[in-house]
C-alpha cells in the first residue's frame, strides 16, 4: 500500500498542511536535539472541529498521529519515529482564550495557548494561574496537561493535574468529548479528565481546558540560601513550613556545580553569594498579607535558620544555613530565578548529558544522594552530577555529565553508551527508596522501557487495557509511554 493521498486530507479541514522538508523540519526534532524523526506532513488545525477532521482521516487511513504543542518536552514524546508514516498534529494555532470567570476562579483556554499567555490572561482578570516552569515562554497548556507538568510551584498549588477542572478532547476515533466542566466537585463515574492528563498524547488530543485560578499574592519574598548538605536543606524546609505554612510556594535545591555551569555559560548571571557552598536553596513565599508582614516573617525565618533554632520535633540547634540573600526588589528576585532557570541550558551548553527526573520520599533524599553519588563515582570515576530540582516535592533532576576531559585527563566518554548502566544505578536506587523514575517529565520514548522494567505486570496490563479501550486502532502517538 502506498502513502495515503494528502489532497483528501487538505480538503477535509481548514487548517494548514505543511509538507515541504524545510517547513516540517523544526517539528521533527526535540528540544534537546536527542530525538529526530520524519512525518507524512505537519497539520496545523485552527479549531477543535479541524482537529476532529484530521483524526477521523487518520483513523480511516490507519495513519499514526503525533500531537505536539510547544515541542519543549524532555522525554521525546512529541517526536515521530523515523518511518515517515505518522502525521504530526501541531496544536499551536489552536490558541484562543475562550472564557474567564473570576467569580468561579476559572479560565477556559485552547490547548495551543502558550503557558506565559495563560498566566497573563489570569493576571488580566486579577487572578493567578500558578503553573510556572522554565519553558513557559514556549510550552503550551495542552502539552503541560498531556505531560502533567510540575514546575516550581507544586509545593503550594499542585501539578498541572490539580490545576485542571475540565477538558475538551478529540478522541482517537475523531469524536469531540466536551468535558469542560468548571466544577470543583463532580463524582459522576470514571474520571476521564484524569485519564487524559499525563497520557502524553497516547489516548486522544486535548483541544481545550478549564483551569483553576487563585487570588494574586499581595507580596512575594524570594531568597537564596547556602546550605552545607541536603540534610540541612531539609531542616530548612521543615523550619520554613513551620514558619510560613501554606505561604511557602517554592523550595528548589541547587548544587554548587550547577551554579558553576551557569556562570561558565551565562557570565551575565552572577553568583548571588560570595564563596562556595556544596548546595543552595532558592525559596519563595507568596502571602495574602501585605509587604511589611511578609518581609517580617521571611526575615524572621532566615534569622532563625542562620542562628540555629529548629522546627519543633527536630531537636538539633545547629544553624541550617550558612549564608543567605533576600531579594530586595522584583528585579533581584527575577535574577535569582534566572540562575535557577538557566541550569538546563547551561548543562546543554556544556555538552551531552543524561537526564533524570526522579522523586523519592523527601525524608529519604539525603540517604539516596549519599548512596547514588558514591556508587556513580565508584563505577564511573569522574562523571559530574548536575543535581538540582524541586526539593520541596521530593523531585530532583539528578542529571549526569561526562568527566571533564580537559582537566582530569580522562579519555573522551561515550556517554550514550554508558546511559543504560548509569540509569541502572540511579533508577534501581530510586525503586529501592520507593520513588518514581519520572516525577514530572513523563515517559515519552526516553523512559518508556525503564518504566516497563519497574512496573508490576498488573500495572502494565491495566495500562494496556486503558490504551486498548480508548485507542483500539493504536494510532495515538504509538511507541510513547507503552511499547
Ligand atoms: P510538547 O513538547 O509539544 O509535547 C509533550 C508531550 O505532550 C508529547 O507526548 C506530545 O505528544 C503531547 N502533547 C502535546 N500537546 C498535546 C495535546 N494538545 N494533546 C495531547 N497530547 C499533547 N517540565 C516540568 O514538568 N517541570 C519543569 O520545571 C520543566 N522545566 C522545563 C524547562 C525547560 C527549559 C524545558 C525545555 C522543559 C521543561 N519542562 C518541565 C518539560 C515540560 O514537560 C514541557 O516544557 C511542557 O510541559 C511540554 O509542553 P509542550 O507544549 O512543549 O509539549
Ligand atoms: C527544571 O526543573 O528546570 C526542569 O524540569 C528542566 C530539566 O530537568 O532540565
Ligand atoms: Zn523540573
Amino acid at each position: 500500500m502506498g502513502a495515503p493521498d494528502l489532497t483528501e486530507l487538505a480538503a477535509s479541514f481548514q487548517g494548514r498542511l505543511l509538507t515541504d522538508a524545510a517547513d516540517t523540519a523544526p517539528f521533527l526534532v526535540d528540544w534537546r536535539g536527542r530525538y529526530s524523526g520524519l512525518a507524512l506532513a505537519v497539520a496545523q488545525p485552527d479549531t477543535t472541529e479541524d482537529v476532529a477532521a484530521v483524526v477521523r482521516w487518520c483513523a480511516a487511513q490507519r495513519v499514526p498521529i503525533v500531537p505536539q504543542g510547544g515541542n519543549t518536552g524532555l522525554s521525546g514524546g512529541g517526536t515521530p519515529d523515523a518511518s515517515g508514516t505518522a502525521l504530526l498534529l501541531s496544536l499551536a494555532r489552536l490558541n484562543r482564550v475562550r472564557a474567564v470567570d473570576p467569580v468561579n476562579n476559572s479560565l477556559t483556554v485552547e490547548a495551543g495557548c502558550v503557558l506565559a499567555n495563560v498566566q497573563q490572561a489570569a493576571r488580566d482578570a486579577g487572578r493567578l494561574f500558578p503553573l510556572s516552569l522554565g519553558a513557559q515562554g514556549s510550552c503550551t497548556i495542552g502539552g503541560n496537561l498531556a505531560t502533567n507538568a510540575g514546575g516550581t510551584q507544586v509545593l503550594r498549588y499542585g501539578n498541572s493535574r490539580e490545576l485542571c477542572l475540565g477538558l475538551e478532547v478529540v478522541t482517537a476515533s475523531g469524536e469531540i468529548w466536551n468535558g469542560l466542566r468548571a466544577l470543583r466537585k463532580d463524582n459522576t463515574g470514571y474520571d476521564l479528565r484524569d485519564l487524559y492528563i499525563g497520557s502524553e498524547g497516547t489516548l486522544g488530543v486535548i483541544t481545550a481546558a478549564t483551569l483553576k485560578l487563585f487570588p494574586l499574592p499581595a507580596a512575594q519574598m524570594t531568597a537564596f540560601a547556602a546550605v552545607s548538605s541536603p540534610d540541612d536543606a531539609l531542616r530548612l524546609l521543615a523550619l520554613a513550613q513551620q514558619q510560613l505554612g501554606a505561604a511557602l510556594t517554592a523550595f528548589e535545591l541547587i548544587s554548587d556545580f550547577c551554579i558553576e555551569l551557569v556562570e561558565r555559560h551565562f557570565p551575565e548571571l552572577r553568583r548571588p553569594l560570595a564563596g562556595h557552598s556544596p548546595y543552595y536553596v532558592l525559596l519563595e513565599s507568596s502571602d495574602s498579607d501585605g509587604e511589611a508582614q511578609a518581609t517580617e516573617r521571611f526575615e524572621g525565618l532566615l534569622g532563625e535558620a542562620l542562628a540555629g533554632e529548629d522546627a519543633p520535633g527536630r531537636p538539633t540547634a545547629a544553624p541550617c544555613i550558612t549564608d543567605a540573600v533576600l531579594a530586595s526588589s522584583l528585579a533581584q528576585a527575577r535574577s535569582l530565578w534566572a540562575i535557577r532557570e538557566h541550569i538546563t541550558m547551561a548543562q546543554m551548553a556544556e555538552g551531552k548529558n543524561i537526564k533524570h527526573d526522579i522523586s523519592v520520599p523527601i525524608s529519604s533524599i539525603p540517604a539516596f544522594l549519599e548512596q547514588v553519588d558514591a556508587e556513580l563515582e565508584r563505577r564511573f570515576p569522574g562523571v559530574r552530577v548536575v543535581n538540582f530540582g524541586h526539593l520541596g516535592d521530593g523531585n530532583l533532576h539528578y542529571n549526569v555529565s561526562p568527566p571533564d576531559w580537559g582537566t582530569a585527563g580522562h579519555p573522551p566518554t561515550d556517554l550514550q553508551a554508558l546511559q543504560p548502566d548509569i540509569n541502572r544505578v540511579v533508577h534501581d536506587a530510586v525503586i529501592e527508596f520507593n520513588g518514581s523514575i519520572s516525577a514530572e517529565h513523563g515517559l515519552g520514548q526516553l523512559r518508556r522501557d525503564e518504566a516497563a522494567r519497574y512496573k508490576s505486570p498488573v500495572e502494565m496490563a491495566l495500562m494496556r487495557s486503558v490504551k486498548q479501550a480508548l485507542d483500539p486502532l493504536g494510532i495515538m502517538n504509538p511507541g510513547k509511554v507503552l511499547g
